[in-house]
């Protein structure tokens, strides 16, 4: 008889949901080609490596995959996002018929998506582009899922994500019906951003707290001390990874400066400006990470601009977990933010706190944060209007403004923590002083201007000269 759920893509991710979905009781297929210059049946040999997969059915085969599958049939992909899902769909099309649904889990780019999904949409083929977080772990034993596509074929396909998914709080799965198109990858999208940033705080904090004279060890046991206030799964993996030696050193001091990317940020750096959204945090967390690729650049300029003031970097631990705790509330100020207008922009109609529900669990953002928010974002859609929020921005807001020029004094890189306090300055502000702007572009452009004394919204335009 015929599986229930094919799974395309036998790597890490897709391995990991493969076992995944055996283990809650699914007939499933699972396909790998054949790697180049090898014999080598992928699937079988994979499918012999676990019990689990004692009844899922092997295939190098693309049509005798799509073939053992229950019709209308559902495929979830996992290859790489680009052009290799193209390919991939573009292979697997002539084995189809109407009404098969196509899963992506891949982290693809929204925009493509929806290309995919008007396309596929054309030839009858149903297709959801679902965001996965929570890296192998999280595939293995519930990942955060979300999937954007019709309602319709979210319906067919729910059983299945629903019940791989993690499970929050209050044991619903952290898998939801995010909207339709490109949705579902667009907040995957922006999810990573808000990760990008969430791991440049704690690299921020790291260069601090190591300034102030700890060792990694010691770094453990501060942040350590920091999960009854501020707990998340990025500040949990960072203790494990300071406390990693290796011989007397610790590992952590031995691992090359340049951090690495595959596009998501930029993807979200890109969308926030196109959608003219400030989310400023997110696009300096991703420039902090270019800079570090330039590292012959960085031990030239460091010769070169070596500060020979020395001053007393004077500030305390507790501080520290001040600004920190003031930059994440920033960062998902502005995360969610992108996504509300990305909403608008699109008609997505996307909810918020459900967002912020799915990501308590299974992703890479989790947090105690998050968990505060899904209240929050009940009742608005602006964090920085809710009174709790308000007051905790408030509360940490001189240990902020202090452990910043702190930082500026010592020469102390600290790029993504300072953009926060700058934002909310530049934001938190009645009058800004966009006026001078708006006469620069009227003097050399005739760009006209809005006058402060007119509420009618009449555009002026003055001779300068
Ligand atoms: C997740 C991660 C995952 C992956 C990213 C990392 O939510 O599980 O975000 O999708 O680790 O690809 O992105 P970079 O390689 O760009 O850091």
């Amino acid at each position: 008889h015929k599986s229930e759920f094919g799974l395309f893509g036998l790597g890490v991710m897709g391995k990991s949901l493969s076992r995944n979905l055996a283990k809650k009781g699914f007939k499933i297929s699972i396909f790998n080609r054949e790697l180049k210059g090898t014999e080598e049946n992928v699937a079988i040999n994979f499918k012999h490596e676990f019990q689990e997969l004692s009844s899922a059915l092997p295939f190098n085969n693309i049509e005798s995959f799509v073939n053992s599958l229950e019709v209308p049939r559902k495929i979830m992909l996992m290859v790489n996002a680009g052009k290799i899902t193209d390919m991939v769909i573009k292979d697997l099309m002539p084995f189809l018929s109407a009404g098969d649904i196509l899963i992506d889990g891949g982290n693809s780019n929204y925009n493509e998506t929806k290309e995919r999904f008007d396309y596929l949409k054309s030839k009858g083929i149903h297709f959801v582009g679902a965001g996965v977080s929570g890296g192998e772990e999280g595939a293995l034993n519930g990942p955060s899922i979300m999937p954007g596509g019709d309602k319709e074929s979210y319906k067919a396909v729910h059983p299945f994500l629903e019940a791989i998914a993690a499970k929050d709080e209050n044991g619903l799965p952290c898998c939801t019906y995010i909207g339709t198109e490109g949705s579902g990858h667009f907040v995957k999208m922006v999810h990573n951003g808000i990760e990008y940033v969430e791991m440049q705080l704690l690299a921020e904090v790291f260069t601090m707290l190591q300034a102030l004279g700890n060792n990694p060890d010691q770094i453990a046991d501060i942040l350590e001390s920091w999960k009854a206030h501020s707990n998340s799964y990025l500040l949990e993996i960072t203790i494990d990874i300071l406390r990693k030696k290796e011989g007397d050193d610790w590992l952590v001091n031995k691992i090359m400066d340049k951090a690495g990317n595959k596009g998501t940020g930029n993807w979200t750096t890109i969308a926030t400006a196109q959608l003219g959204v400030p989310s400023t945090m997110i696009a300096s967390a991703l420039f902090a990470r270019y800079s570090s690729f330039y590292k012959e650049e960085r031990i030239v300029a460091s010769g070169n601009f070596q500060s020979n003031e020395s001053s007393k970097f004077d500030v305390t631990n507790d501080e520290i977990l001040k600004v920190y705790q003031f930059g994440r509330l920033i960062n998902h100020y502005q995360g969610f933010k992108l996504i509300d207008e990305a909403s608008k922009s699109y008609k997505w109609d996307l909810n918020l706190s459900e967002l912020s529900r799915i990501w308590t669990n299974g992703c890479i953002i989790k947090s105690d944060l998050m968990v505060e928010l899904v209240t929050v974002f009940k009742s608005t859609n602006n964090m920085l209007t809710n009174e709790h929020i308000i007051q905790q921005i408030k509360k940490s807001k001189p240990a902020v403004k202090k452990v910043v020029s702190q930082c500026v004094l010592n020469d102390l890189p600290i790029p993504t923590l300072s953009e926060s306090v700058n934002f909310l300055n530049n934001f938190a502000i009645a009058k800004s002083s966009a006026n001078l702007i708006q006469a620069q572009r009227d003097y050399f452009g005739a760009h006209t201007f809005q006058r402060l004394d007119d509420d009618s919204g009449k555009f002026y335009h003055s001779t300068w000269k």
